[in-house]
């Protein structure tokens, strides 16, 4: 099997656990507006503001390496509260969203009620672990956006998508990998729940073990500091008095903000494109 990060799972936190604390709940909102995933800016750009501008971006760039005719039926693994599932609804696709947090499915059904989309996405509480429910070769495509890192048997999660997706079927990934396992990046894996998050390269290799083809990685790395320079700036000052009390750990999302940015190097974003032959 291709290498992981491995740590002791045995005092992590659940992913339900890590996204219905309070310090999740307040700076995803607060900072994100509950969308839970990076902004997509130009190279080279200071300014991260609006971030919402950057989310659609990211959002775009998924859609359009997803390549599907309009009325194709993706599946949006780990979907947060909507907001990715709304906007490729919204540019034709027909979605069904699942996530494993009770509290997520619960405000993406508000938001896809809102928003008048509910005969173009479907949302249901699902592990991805196990898509039993869904019926072989029943996808065009699936999605994974910034939630693959916290899978906690990888490989058994792609055989999954393997199965859900027709031939032809695309499979995209927008993730982080990583490229050094320091001390503090195991704390923060270990703490939001995402102790197998691949090492650099090991995606394309699993992806191909398991039998897609045409493993495409495009690195995103670059177009993504912007936000977490931000997270940097606003959260350096509190995370270093709270280190000076040795309170560090019990802020997960600050901890991850500040140290991902100081630490900027050992990890990629990386979107991959893959194909079941
Ligand atoms: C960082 S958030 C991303 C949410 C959404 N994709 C977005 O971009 O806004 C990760 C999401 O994956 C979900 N998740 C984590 N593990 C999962 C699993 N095993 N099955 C389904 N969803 C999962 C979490 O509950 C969370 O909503």
């Amino acid at each position: 099997m291709a290498a992981v990060i491995a740590n002791d799972g045995a005092q992590n936190p659940s992913v339900q656990e890590y996204y219905t604390s309070w310090e999740s709940r307040i700076g995803y909102w607060l900072l994100l507006g509950n969308t839970r995933h990076c902004g997509l800016y130009l190279k080279g750009t200071l300014w991260p503001f609006p971030v919402s501008k950057a989310q659609r971006a990211m959002e775009d760039q998924l859609f359009n390496q997803l390549g599907l005719e309009p009325g194709s039926l993706v599946l949006d693994a780990g979907a947060g509260s909507g907001y990715v599932a709304m906007h490729l609804a919204e540019k034709g696709l027909k979605v069904h969203a699942i996530d494993i947090t009770p509290l997520h499915v619960g405000d993406a059904r508000r938001n896809i009620k809102a928003r008048g989309l509910e005969d173009h996405v479907a949302v249901d509480l699902a592990d991805y672990h196990d898509l039993s429910n869904f019926t072989d070769g029943s996808f065009d495509g699936i999605y994974t956006m910034e939630t693959f890192v916290h899978a906690d048997n990888p490989a058994n999660v792609l055989r999954n998508f393997y199965r859900l997706l027709r031939p032809g079927g695309v499979l995209l990934h927008n993730e982080a990998d990583f490229n050094r396992n320091s001390a503090l990046l195991q704390d923060v894996l270990r703490l939001s729940h995402c102790q197998n998050t691949l090492e650099e390269g090991a995606l394309s290799q699993m992806l191909q073990e398991v039998g897609f083809v045409n493993v495409q990685v495009e690195d995103l790395t670059e177009e993504v500091l912007p936000l977490w320079r931000l997270f940097g700036a606003i959260g350096y000052v509190p995370y270093r008095i709270l280190h000076l009390f040795g309170l560090h750990t019990r802020f997960t999302n600050l901890m991850a903000g500040v140290e991902s940015y100081l630490h900027w190097g050992e990890g990629r974003y990386i979107s991959v494109r893959s194909v079941k032959p």
